[in-house]
């Protein structure tokens, strides 16, 4: 795993990569962390940064670990981790043993953040803002409706926006 320009994020198509390949979002430090696969979220330019837009269910045990910690990784995989993403989107870290049901192998960046060494593309980020999502704020009230009224995938996400600070590829 090399650090790389942050601009080899440009040959990137963000809806692909996050709405399609999926990302693991990884919090804590290397004696304790979770992961979590996420589908929803994006890339961006924000504050003069460029930035990483990420939604995280309340309900979520990597929802502790990315309050408790300043860092989050993202990181992306080819197709043979399909299984492995599949997996940490659909078991909890509170019960399961994530890296021995995947064979994902973590690793610490300089930064103390934790990715895992099969990732291809890795963002190391640093948390800039966060907010709740209320009913109240909802534009667009059938949106609250199909995902969060209809459906029982839990509670409002809370948003995370996060400085990309460092990229790393293998
Ligand atoms: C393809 C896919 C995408 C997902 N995207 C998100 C997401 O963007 N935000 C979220 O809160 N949960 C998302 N989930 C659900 C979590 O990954 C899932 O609830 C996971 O088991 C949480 O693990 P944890 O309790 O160890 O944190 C997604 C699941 C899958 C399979």
């Amino acid at each position: 795993m090399k650090k790389t320009d942050l601009k080899t994020l440009g040959q990137e198509n963000a809806f692909d990569l996050i709405g399609t390949q999926w990302m693991l979002v990884t919090a804590g430090n290397e004696d304790k962390f979770n992961t979590m696969t996420a589908s929803w979220g994006g890339l961006g330019f924000l504050w003069n940064k460029p930035v990483a837009f990420v939604f995280i269910r309340p309900e979520r045990y990597t929802h502790e670990f990315v309050e408790a910690s300043d860092r989050m990784t993202l990181s992306f995989y080819a197709k043979e981790w399909r299984k492995a993403l599949q997996l940490c989107g659909t078991k909890s870290g509170r019960d399961t043993d994530k890296v021995a049901a995947t064979g994902l192998t973590p690793v610490k960046l300089e930064s103390g953040a934790i990715t895992f060494e099969e990732a291809r593309l890795t963002l190391d980020c640093r948390k800039l803002f966060k907010a709740d999502m209320k009913e109240s704020d909802f534009v667009n009230k059938k949106v609250m409706e199909q995902w969060y009224n209809d459906k029982p995938g839990g509670s409002l996400h809370s948003v995370y926006v996060v400085e990309i600070e460092s990229v790393f590829e293998s």
